[in-house]
């Protein structure tokens, strides 16, 4: 008999290799209710993308980064839950950010950052984000290795996004202290340590940007963002445009972080690859897209039925909660051919999930391509070769790595390389 399946929202073991639980529960249905939380796996690419695309208010994202726990505060009534959750609402965890708002609400919020997001602005970004890269392998170049999370990922992302929105380069090495790896999710920390505004350390400093930006305008991100208005005319908020900055600036960080670092992972185990991009450097897009699909940045996100609800025939009752497992769709047997190989000539290699679908669907997926497609772009021209560092990883038949303990991001802790220069 198989043994048991691990409990997804606790056990380290699905935390190291979510793919081998992905498959197992995939296997069994690809709409499976798990025993631990009694939260709903949603594994198969079709059954997802149908739920993410869901645009009736039975479906709710409430929950969308922290799922089943901490548990709602109440005990679901009936077949349509609306009216209790309307309750305790502003109480969940992140509930005073975008990605858990709904309807008509999630909506007008949610213009105000696409609009900030256009394409002009982001490719204004590229030769920055190249001087970056460069500035940072300068950094430890004559050292032949280092801990790539902290030194060259992390480091792009939050200097990217500071310089995208206009913060003051006097700033960014306090910030880059402050934003970290995102927080333990185990033993009870999404429970006791998450609350309504998970960012609101850096409030302080954020307000401060925007009221110089409404007494001084300039001609950056941040005072286009103070002078927004909703689309009816009205004026916004000033919490609101302070909560909006806030995750606008922590969104994308350690997501393009993980993304960079689990690059040069496959990079640093595959010389082969390393060479064919350095000779075709106009390949790093569609390697970026098999990275995105092999091993995201976001394993999952969440829903909640607020009505009685059905997916893939499977009856989800009100106060059901659903996990979107968007790794577990990207090696969707049904969807990809061979899913466990990593192949940059796959066929419809876009389709992945990485950046969820539908009404929260990634508003910064052109930023985060762009960071990390540059990150990789420079670090093989400048290097000859790049391997794991063997005293820190193992050798190729037992290699560890370490991953924060989350079960809603997949985060390196660290990554050592040794490299030579070109
Ligand atoms: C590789 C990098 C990135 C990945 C994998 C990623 C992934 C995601 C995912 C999966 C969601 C949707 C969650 C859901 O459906 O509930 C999301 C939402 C979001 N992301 Fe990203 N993201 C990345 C980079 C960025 C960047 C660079 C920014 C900002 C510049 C950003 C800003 C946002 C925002 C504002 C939302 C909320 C959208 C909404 O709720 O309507 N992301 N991201």
């Amino acid at each position: 008999m198989d043994k048991p399946l691990p409990d997804f929202f606790n056990d380290r073991a699905v935390i190291d290799d979510p793919a081998d639980y992905f498959g197992r529960i995939r296997a069994i249905c690809p709409v499976q209710r798990e025993p631990y939380q009694g939260a709903y796996m949603v594994t198969g690419y079709d059954e997802l993308t149908e739920l993410l695309n869901r645009k009736d208010e039975g479906i709710s994202s409430c929950l969308s980064v922290l799922g089943p726990i901490p548990p709602l505060p109440f005990e679901p009534h009936g077949d349509d839950i609306g009216a209790q959750l309307d309750e305790v609402r502003d109480r969940l965890p992140w509930s005073a950010h975008l990605v858990c708002f709904d309807g008509a609400r999630h909506a007008e919020h949610r213009t105000l950052i696409t609009s900030l997001l256009t394409y002009r602005r982001i490719r204004q970004n590229e030769q920055y984000l190249r001087s970056l890269a460069d500035r940072l392998i300068d950094g430890f170049a004559s050292e032949g290795q280092c801990n790539v999370v902290v030194r060259y990922a992390h480091a792009t992302t939050t200097f990217a996004i500071s310089d995208f929105m206009g913060i003051p380069e006097s700033d960014r090495a306090v910030l880059l202290e402050a934003i970290g790896a995102p927080p333990s999710q185990i033993e009870g920390d999404a429970q006791a340590k998450v609350g309504p505004d998970p960012l609101a350390a850096l409030k302080d400093l954020f307000d401060g940007y925007l009221r110089e930006r409404l007494e001084r305008p300039r001609d950056d991100l941040l005072t286009e963002l103070v002078q927004s208005k909703f689309r009816n005319g009205e004026d916004v908020p000033f919490e609101t445009l302070s909560n909006l900055a806030r995750f606008l600036f922590g969104a994308g960080q350690d997501t393009t972080s993980h993304l960079i670092s689990m690059a040069v992972r496959i990079l640093a185990e595959d010389s082969d690859l390393q060479e064919r991009l350095r000779v075709e450097p106009a390949r790093i897009g569609d390697f970026i897209e098999e990275v995105l699909r092999f091993d995201p940045p976001v394993k999952a996100a969440y829903r909640l039925a607020v009505r009685d609800t059905e997916l893939a025939g499977i009856p989800l009752p009100a106060g059901s909660v659903m996990t979107a497992c968007l790794s577990a769709a990207n090696r969707d047997p049904r969807r990809f051919e061979n899913p466990d190989a990593f192949d940059i000539d796959r066929a419809g290699l876009r389709d992945h999930i990485a950046f969820s679908r539908g009404l929260h669907a990634c508003p910064g997926a052109p930023l985060g391509r762009m960071e990390a497609g540059i990150a990789i772009e420079r670090l093989l021209a400048r290097t000859k070769r790049l391997e794991l560092d063997e005293t820190r990883h193992g050798p190729p038949e037992s290699r560890h790595f370490r991953f924060v303990p989350t079960y809603t991001f997949r985060s390196l802790v660290d990554l050592h390389i040794k490299f030579e220069m070109a």
